[in-house]
């Protein structure tokens, strides 16, 4: 289930033809969605892809993995703004499909079982998108979430807010808290894109090859979904040993 390509501009070539295939087969398709760093050169390339090949979006629905709790959808630095910025405002989505955890919502609790029951209501995720932590995260599933965990508000990890904090320039503060799908709805996907790029996510993705499932590293329970996959740019495969490296290399299509 592991892949490497050579540079993160592999992968995206690799995710994004993913993507369009999906919607080609399934034009009301239900996206799971991730942010982050990762992501960005994914997005890119799919938006590029989706002009040139004029594929239809308007039909798909999408659901985003997570939002900061306390920032509104118009905070420069909440993931609504990021999704819009990288990917919504470029494409003729419709508006009313694409979801993502209310940050602000007054009653954080209710809303996780709301968005929960709307992604139940949607039939599940056809195909999720993940990036994954230097902690091991998904979604922002910490480290010790329980694999039944649907969704809920989680306290961020000082880890996940120091490697955040690249993301929030000046005096912005990361939030502590965010809402976030639980374990339970992430592996009931049909299928999994885990994509894991950079030399920061070296040691993670050596623990991950190395242990078994564990809820200490949240992205081993991977290793139990029928239909997962882990694509990793040569740099985040850097410590794995060096015959897996040497197996694992993917012939670019
Ligand atoms: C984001 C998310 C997180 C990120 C992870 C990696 O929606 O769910 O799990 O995928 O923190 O972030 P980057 O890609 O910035 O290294």
């Amino acid at each position: 289930m592991l892949q490497i390509f050579p540079d993160s501009i592999a992968i995206a070539e690799h995710v994004s033809n993913i993507l369009i295939d999906r919607i080609r087969n399934k034009p009301d398709v239900v996206l799971g969605l991730a942010t982050g760093g990762t992501m960005e050169p994914i997005y890119e390339q799919f938006v590029l892809k989706v002009r040139r090949q004029g594929v239809d979006v308007s039909r798909l629905t999408s659901f985003n993995l997570d939002e900061y709790v306390g920032l509104a959808p118009d905070h420069p630095k909440s993931y609504a703004a990021y999704m819009h910025q990288h990917l919504f405002r470029h494409l003729a989505f419709d508006a009313s499909r694409l979801h993502l955890p209310d940050g602000l919502a007054p009653d954080l609790s209710q809303h996780s079982k709301e968005y929960a029951l709307q992604l139940q209501q949607a039939g599940g995720i056809e195909l999720q998108l993940l990036g994954v932590g230097s902690n091991g995260h998904i979604g922002f599933n910490e480290p010790g979430t329980s694999f039944d965990s649907t969704c809920h508000v989680v306290q961020l990890s000082e880890r996940t807010r120091r490697d955040n904090s690249r993301f929030f320039e000046g005096n912005a503060i990361v939030p502590a808290h965010a809402i976030t799908m639980g374990m339970a709805e992430i592996m009931q996907a049909r299928e999994i894109v885990l994509v894991a790029t950079g030399e920061a996510k070296a040691q993670i993705i050596a623990e991950w090859y190395q242990k078994e499932v564990t809820e200490a590293i949240p992205f081993t329970v991977l290793k139990r979904h029928p239909r997962a996959r882990i694509l990793l740019d040569e740099a985040a495969a850097g410590l794995l040993p060096d015959h897996v490296q040497r197996t694992l290399l993917a012939i670019p299509a």
